[in-house]
């Protein structure tokens, strides 16, 4: 029996799109397609419709499915990083001459990536303050874009943009707005229900959830993207291995439970943080000061994500000297694993944006809270500020 999934909630869909019992077998967990190549019946005569696995692998159509389910999403793609993805979506539906309209807080190598490679192509590249609905809109009267590209929570600031007020902005202007809904997850925020043309994941985070594989992905309900986003994965192959897919397959049965616990503990450690001198400004849409909290409690549900960043009144130095006592919180990039990890991004992963309008603050530390027991969590950062003073 097939189950209806459209009838289901999201943690059914998690456990089960997708992930049929093998048919041979009866294996409960569907088998990992470990090839390169398939037999056939004869020229042609295929089986299934699988010839090679750059073109197709049923380990990563899985993972596909159980994706599209999660999001609401009639199509997911699944590709070798989050960047992948992106350059893949980009290069498949952009020409040169096309200009997209970026946030001016987003993933450095997002903004590496569009000025450094699809800006010498010929593509236009403006970058305002996205989540100011009135900045947008100066924005799209002055040109035409073909795509505004949305971080909420947007790194390493979290800030939060109305997906839906800018959709409906850009939609008046024959714009698509595209999510990077890495930082949510599809757990926390559905940027297509609420009007967004597509959404993109760097899946190496919350995703695969364990910090053990890299992995990016396109959900769309367009078909025309997903036929020209699945001609150029294929003509260029930026595909995930099978034991990649499988890995994110198995990270996504358990996505529901682990982002909740990140969220719960981040938002237990923004609080704790905001109450210390040490700590200038604590950056997390959870709490009440937070610029974009009303807008986060409308378009996010159950919680408010496990990263929390924090400017530390010492400066600098002080923020160099905290990610480098903590004793639980490990000193490394990346983020929504389980294991909780510190890093200072004007030195980490935003330095490639140094000198540019995304700069971001020397005194500014990043968190991704992990799911450890969250007492423990704010033990070790407070005797790394004591360190750190
Ligand atoms: C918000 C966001 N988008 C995209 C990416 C790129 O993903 P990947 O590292 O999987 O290529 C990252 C990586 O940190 C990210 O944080």
């Amino acid at each position: 029996m097939t189950i209806d999934f459209t009838a289901t909630q999201l943690a059914t869909r998690a456990i089960h799109a997708g992930q049929e019992p093998d048919a041979t077998t009866g294996a409960v967990v569907p088998p990992l397609y470990l090839t390169s190549t398939y037999k056939q019946d004869g020229v042609g005569n295929l089986r299934k419709g699988y010839d090679y696995t750059r073109s197709g692998n049923p380990t990563r159509d899985s993972f596909d499915t159980q994706l599209a389910a999660i999001e609401g999403g009639r199509y997911a793609l699944a590709f070798s990083s989050g960047l992948a993805a992106i350059d893949v979506l980009l290069r498949s539906t952009l020409k040169p001459g096309d200009r997209i309209l970026l946030g001016d807080d987003v993933y450095g190598g997002t903004y590496r990536l569009l000025s450094k490679v699809f800006v010498p192509w010929g593509v236009g590249l403006d970058v305002v303050d996205i989540s100011n609905v009135d900045a947008v809109k100066e924005a799209l009267a002055a040109n035409d874009y073909a795509y505004i590209w949305v971080e909420t929570p947007s790194n390493p600031m979290l800030r939060i943009t109305d997906v839906e007020a800018v959709s409906a902005l850009a939609h008046e202007h024959g714009t698509k707005v595209v999510v990077d809904n890495t930082f949510a997850s599809p757990v926390l925020q559905h940027p297509l229900e609420l009007g967004a043309d597509h959404v993109v994941y760097s899946t190496t985070k919350y995703i695969g959830g364990h910090s053990d594989v890299v992995g990016g992905a396109i959900v769309t309900n367009d078909e025309e993207t997903r036929d020209a986003v699945a001609f150029l994965q294929n003509s260029a192959g930026a595909v995930p291995a099978p034991f990649d897919s499988w890995l994110q397959t198995r990270g996504l049965k358990t996505l529901e439970l682990r982002v909740k616990r990140h969220s719960a503990n981040a938002l237990a450690v923004a609080e704790h943080l905001a109450g210390l001198p040490e700590v200038e400004k604590v950056l997390y849409p959870g709490l009440e000061s937070h610029p974009g909290h009303d807008i986060a409690v409308r378009q996010m549900h159950g919680g408010f994500g496990g990263v929390v960043s924090v400017q530390l009144a010492g400066g600098r130095d002080a923020a160099l000297k905290f990610a480098e006592s903590t004793e639980i919180f490990t000193l490394a990039e990346s983020l929504g694993g389980v294991e909780s990890l510190i890093e200072h991004p004007a030195a980490m992963t935003h330095a490639s944006v140094a000198g540019t309008t995304l700069q971001v603050p020397d005194n500014l530390i990043r968190l991704s809270v992990g799911i450890e027991n969250v007492d423990d969590l704010i033990a070790d950062l407070d005797q790394a500020l004591e360190r750190a003073k």
